[in-house]
């Protein structure tokens, strides 16, 4: 079963557009600044909405944004003592004490260094011996809990996001996936050897994902250049399932100059952004 959550339902929050409706593509310096930029939203998101449900994620590029956002929880400019989190992707059959489960990856990373208790996250049971029955509990605990506020994501270098692996359906729910072995040799590294990383995974599915208020991708370094490239100004379609951001009405693409390095209108997005009006934020 998925934990339990204390409810922040109530009336549904509306999600704020920010008088756009294609995704936004925001190219920075670097990591550091891109970090900076997303945990400035998700502090913004936190004076406004104290229990706000944050969906983070795992692997090397969500770390910058979780730095910063801790040195501002430290510097008293933001309080996380209401926030919730909620869980992207877990592999299956790996324990929760095991260190490379994403449940112990999400502790140690994000709700220890925030002070966030375990009553306030949710995730999938990735050793629930009815997998099916785990994915769909978890699901709708994510509705129950009023839904994800903001959902922030990485990208596989095949366009993937969460763990919905190219040719998932873009109206998906959070389900079993097999892994390609292209993301198992990409997450070896965080494992003894590429024969402990599991094959399945449970993910929140694509049409879970779509369902959060605002997606904040962050991509950083030149192997995601063409993932990226793929996600913005590709087709929508389920051969790059992060393509699927191109159907959200608040998606926010955040990469640095080696991520955007293969993006066609990249001058055009530098303009869009240094021209935007200030209170409008990402
Ligand atoms: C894994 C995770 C994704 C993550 C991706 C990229 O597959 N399930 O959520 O976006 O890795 O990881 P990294 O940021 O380390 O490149």
């Amino acid at each position: 079963m998925a934990a339990p959550l204390p409810s922040g339902a109530g009336p549904r929050r509306v999600p704020s557009q920010n008088g756009r409706l294609s995704v936004e593509v925001v190219i920075v310096p670097d990591a550091k600044a891109g970090g900076a930029l997303i945990a400035g939203a998700m502090a913004d998101l936190l004076r406004r909405t104290p229990d706000a449900l944050l969906g983070v994620a795992t692997g090397s590029t969500p770390l910058p944004v979780y730095e910063a956002l801790v040195a501002q929880v430290r510097s008293g400019s933001v309080d996380t003592s209401r926030a919730r989190i909620a869980q992207l992707d877990e592999y299956v059959g790996l324990t929760a004490d095991h260190p490379e489960s994403y449940r112990s990856v999400l502790r140690r990373e994000v709700l220890e260094p925030l002070g966030i208790g375990m009553d306030a996250f949710m995730g999938p049971d990735g050793t629930a011996e009815d997998v099916q029955a785990a994915c769909e509990a978890y699901d709708r605990a994510l509705t129950e809990a009023g839904g994800v506020d903001l959902q922030l994501l990485g990208i596989g270098t095949d366009g993937h996001i969460g763990f919905n692996e190219p040719c998932s359906s873009l109206v998906s729910r959070t389900r079993i996936k097999t892994l390609t072995e292209q993301t198992r040799v990409d997450n070896a590294r965080f494992f003894d050897d590429i024969d402990q990383v599991p094959h399945h995974v449970i993910t929140q599915g694509i049409g879970t994902i779509l369902e959060a208020r605002h997606l904040v991708l962050l991509a950083t370094g030149e192997g995601k250049a063409d993932a990226v490239a793929a996600t913005v100004e590709g087709p929508v379609a389920a051969v790059c399932p992060a393509s699927a951001l191109q159907l959200h009405p608040h998606a926010t693409v955040v990469v640095d100059e080696a991520a955007a390095s293969k993006l066609k209108f990249a001058d055009y997005f530098r303009r869009t952004y240094v021209n935007k009006p200030d209170w409008q934020g990402i």
